[in-house]
């Protein structure tokens, strides 16, 4: 795609984008299977705040004729993280045995619905994982959102088990890969 331009930010320069990232954000996930309505919305609005300031965070954007198309972040767990926590089966201690700066945690890859399936989402995914300092990175999806799942496979991923947060419905794939 010829005018697809893609930046990445750090926490300061993400903060600004905030409204711009939550705004797609809200398109993209209230398509099914996620269906999230506003107050779902602002709780990412919440969550984003307090994930931008974290170790290593980066934000990749995709913007087509100015308008955002695309974004994905992720940052570093701390040590004291509870990611490994509650997964099925239960991993083995080398891999819960976390440390600052050892693993990457992807949080969010969304492509806006019009510009799907012409390699955006690779592209951010490329660049998010690019250049990390991380021995490994981790992610979780639903089993239900085929796309992404099928996404993650081809880009290397494998599947570590499932966590079910809060003992709710919904289940997650728990996803881990090397870096590069
Ligand atoms: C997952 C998502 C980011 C992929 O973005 P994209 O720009 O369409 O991805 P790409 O065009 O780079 O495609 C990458 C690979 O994904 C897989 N894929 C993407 N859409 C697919 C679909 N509808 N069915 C099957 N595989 C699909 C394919 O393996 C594809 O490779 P290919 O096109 O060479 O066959 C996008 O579908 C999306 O935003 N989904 C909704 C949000 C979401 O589920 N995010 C993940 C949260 S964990």
């Amino acid at each position: 795609m010829s005018d697809l331009i893609v930046r990445t930010y750090d926490g300061c320069g993400a903060a600004a984008l905030t409204e711009k990232v939550v705004g797609l954000y809200a398109a993209v996930f209230a398509e099914p299977p996620y269906a999230e309505g506003p107050e779902d919305v602002e709780d990412f609005r919440d969550l984003l705040a307090i994930e931008i300031p974290q170790p290593g965070f980066r934000l990749v954007t995709a913007e087509v004729d100015g308008e955002l198309v695309g974004f994905a972040y992720a940052y570093s767990l701390r040590e004291a993280t509870r990611w490994w926590e509650d997964i099925t089966p239960s991993p083995a201690p080398e891999v819960t045995a976390e440390r600052d700066g050892r693993t990457f945690a992807v949080k969010e890859l969304a492509v806006a619905a019009p510009y799907r399936r012409k390699g955006i989402g690779r592209r951010l995914h490329g660049v998010l994982l690019a250049r990390r300092s991380e021995e490994r990175a981790t992610l979780t999806v639903r089993p239900d959102a085929a796309p992404a799942l099928a996404a993650y496979e081809s880009w290397n991923w494998s599947q570590l088990g499932v966590i079910r947060p809060g003992g709710g419905e919904i289940t997650y794939v728990v996803m881990v890969r090397s870096l590069p």
